[in-house]
């Protein structure tokens, strides 16, 4: 049975968890189904489209993304991916990306635009999609994190320069 979701704490800029690098899931059992629960409504008690699980401390390799949220705040559509790898990627897309783990910073960050992503479900099935702009984005940005890369990482020396205060203050 899995019990109601629990808010989880979040990893703030400057924790060195979230420059480590997360291990594969080997089974998908009870705990990790209800570790899971709570990890989505996290996201949304923050207002996020994307969240990783080092930025809740757990490091493994798990992401959540519903990036329909941004133009539909009431629907929740969340897709868990469970050791997602990304396979091919091509294009190239900019956009503002921010991060529940960096608040109050934003930043342009340019990535590929198309994507292919493997990854397995809560019910240890495994999919492989293509998706493109701002989900393919999402998936980029929180799969990032799993080997301990921020956004701001990807961004220019200017750029890196102007948020640098901003930083020092989280
Ligand atoms: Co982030």
């Amino acid at each position: 049975m899995i019990n109601k979701p629990k808010i989880l704490p979040i990893h703030i800029y400057g924790d060195k968890i979230l420059r480590s690098k997360s291990e594969k899931v080997i089974t998908i059992d009870k705990n990790l189904k209800q570790f899971i629960e709570d990890f989505i409504a996290t996201m949304y008690q923050w207002g996020g489209v994307g969240l990783s699980a080092p930025q809740v401390g757990v490091t493994k390799r798990i992401i959540v993304i519903d990036p329909q949220r941004k133009n539909n705040p009431k629907k929740y559509s969340p897709l868990v991916m469970i050791n997602p790898v990304i396979e091919e990627s091509s294009g190239e897309t900019e956009t503002e990306e921010g991060c529940i783990s960096i608040p109050g910073i934003y930043a342009k960050v340019v990535r590929p635009s198309n994507i292919t992503v493997s990854y397995k479900d809560l019910q240890n099935k495994q999919h492989r999609i293509t998706l493109s702009g701002y989900p393919a984005v999402i998936v980029q940005h929180e799969c990032d994190h799993l080997d301990g890369i921020l956004f701001i990482d990807h961004l220019n020396t200017i750029a890196k320069l102007e948020i640098r205060n901003k930083l020092k203050e989280l």
